[in-house]
Formats: structure tokens, sequence, C-alpha cells
């Protein structure tokens, strides 16, 4: 038996709740998911004209078809609670808790959401962003195993953990890679979706391509994005490669003949093929049809 298919987050697109010019235009972008913002992108002072703005563009008519999610604030300081009702209100497909730092912060946004009686569609990301949220990200992670918990995705915030550890970027995102491992691995374990965090530098495309291509070796489903230029790199990097869909037609196809339907391990151009690895080629074309469908 194959797990169900993951929903397609390869591109994920944080847009300031406060910026009315970006908010409109995510009606036309090729993402898979937007992030509406009301946290780190918006300003104390205009975090109530934020989610004005907010609020009278999803009810608008440009709401963007794509997977809808709303960053809220921390619901222990003085704009969460608003921003979780207002959300709520907004029927996005998930909110996004800023800062997770363990099991109790996800099963308190649930009971808040049984309380208001939100549907069970309605779905919690977490962003793990602090040196106890990636400590405990297995246990948060695991909750994604529970239907009742909501959890369905992990975010790396990566410009947070770098500011709340000290460690230096400035020669790559070496120090910063076990963390962000000890996430996907939770997340495996948890059978939750998992982002990497954002490239600050928007301008220089072939250092975002790069860090795509390194994040889907790492095992992350997608990257968080800050800039519409983003979107094509990620959506590229993240999609099975024509290599890879041609290898796991001829893994597929080899296993289908007669003579192999019932060998546990076969020989193919000199390589061993177990059926682990039929059931990985399986779901290579299973995503490739999934993005193809998508796109047309
Ligand atoms: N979402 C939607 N549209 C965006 C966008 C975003 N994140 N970032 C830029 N755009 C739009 C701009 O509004 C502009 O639209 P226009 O052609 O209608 O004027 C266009 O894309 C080109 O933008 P550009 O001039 O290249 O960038 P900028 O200088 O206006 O903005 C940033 C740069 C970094 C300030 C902006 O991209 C941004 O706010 N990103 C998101 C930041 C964020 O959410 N951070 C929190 C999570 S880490
Ligand atoms: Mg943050």
């Amino acid at each position: 038996m194959h797990e169900p298919l993951r929903s397609l987050r390869r591109s994920v697109l944080y847009v300031p709740a406060s910026n009315e010019r970006a908010l409109k235009k995510t009606s036309s972008l090729a993402c898979d998911a937007v992030i509406f913002d009301l946290e780190d992108a918006v300003a104390p002072e205009e975090k109530e004209q934020a989610r004005e703005r907010l609020r009278a563009f999803l009810a608008g008519s440009a709401r963007p078809q794509c997977e809808i999610v709303i960053r809220i604030n921390s619901l222990a300081g003085e704009w969460g609670t608003e921003d979780f009702l207002a959300a709520r209100a907004l029927k996005p497909d998930a909110i996004l808790l800023p800062k997770v730092e363990g099991p109790r912060d996800i099963l308190d946004a649930d009971d808040s959401l049984d309380e208001t009686d939100a549907p069970t569609s309605l779905r919690l990301w977490a962003m793990i962003e602090t040196p106890r949220g990636i400590l405990n990200a297995g246990a948060i992670a695991e909750l994604g195993r529970d239907p009742a918990a909501r959890l369905t995705c992990l975010v790396a915030g990566t410009n947070d953990l770098v500011k709340e550890t000290n460690i230096s970027v400035t020669g790559g995102r070496g120090y910063l890679l076990p963390w962000l491992m000890q996430m996907v691995l939770a997340a495996r374990a948890g059978n939750v979706t998992v982002l990497d965090g954002v490239s600050n530098n928007f301008r220089d495309p072939d250092a975002f391509g790069r860090e795509c291509t390194e994040a889907r070796a790492m095992g992350f489903d997608g990257k968080t994005l800050i800039h519409p230029a983003q979107i094509a790199p990620a959506n590229a990097a993240f999609a099975p490669t024509r290599e890879e869909v041609a290898e796991a037609e001829a893994i597929v196809a080899e296993f289908a003949k007669p003579e192999n339907r019932f060998r546990g391990v076969i020989a193919l151009d000199g390589r061993m093929i177990e059926r682990l690895h039929l059931e990985m080629a399986e779901g290579v074309l299973a995503k490739a049809r999934q993005i193809k469908e998508k796109e047309t």
C-alpha cells in the first residue's frame, strides 16, 4: 500500500498582508501556496491595518486559487487572538503558527479551533524557528499522525534560527544543516510536509537555484519564498527531472514483465533494483502526474 499523495508544496510564497500591491499580485502567480503574513513582515504600527487589508482582499474576487495559509502573530502576544479569529473567519486552508516550541502550542490552537467550531478541513502549519522548536521537532511532528491535531506542515524559520543561536551564515548554510535535517526527519516520522526557510537574496537566481537543489536533496518538499521571481526556480527544483521520470518508467516497466512479476529483486543496467525502488519509482511518476495535472 502506498501512502496517499502529499499536497504539492514546492513553492510557498510569503506575502505581507500590509502590502496591497503584493496581495493583488497573488491571484496571477504560479506558486503552490501563499502564506499571507500578519507576523514578521508587518510592523507593529501596521498590524491592525494589515488584518483589515487581508480581510478585504480575501473576501473579494481576486482570492488566489492555490493553497491559502495565514501566518498569525503569537497567541501569547497582543495581536495573536485577534489574528486567530480573523484568520479562522477567512477560511484559509491552514493557519501558520509562529515559534512553535512544543506539542502544547499545537494542541492549544486545536482547542481554540474546536471551541469555535472550525471545520476539520482547517489545518495547522508550524514554524520551527527557535532552539526549543528544533529540540522538540520530533514531538511536534508526531501530532501529524493524529488527524484531530490538524498539523500538516512544518516550516523552517531560518532567519529566526540564525538570530536565536548566533551561528554565522556568511560562509553558507553549513551550520544550519544539522537542524534542518532534524526537521526533515521529524516530518517524515510524523507524516507531515516540511518546507525549507527563505533565501533573503532574491536578486541572485543562480544561488537560489542551488539552494533549492540542496533543499530537495535534503528531503524537503518545497521552499518558502519571499519574491515572485523565486517561484519558477522552486517549482522546477522540487519537481522530478526528465531523467528521474525516465528512470522511474524503466523500473516500472521492468517489474511489469511476466518473468519479473513475482521477483523481489532484479538487475537493471547493472544495478540492483528491489521492490522498494519500484515503490519509489511509482511515487516519482505520481508526483510528475500531479504536477502535470496542476499545470494543465
Ligand atoms: N508577494 C507578492 N508580490 C510581491 C512579493 C511577494 N512576496 N514581493 C514582491 N512582489 C511584487 C511587488 O509588489 C512588485 O509588484 P508590482 O510589479 O505590481 O509593483 C513586484 O513583485 C516586483 O517587486 P520588486 O520591486 O522586485 O520587490 P520589492 O522591492 O517591491 O520588494 C521585498 C522586496 C523583499 C520587500 C518583498 O519582496 C517582500 O516583502 N517579500 C516578502 C517578505 C516577507 O513576507 N517576509 C516574511 C517572511 S520571511
Ligand atoms: Mg519568524
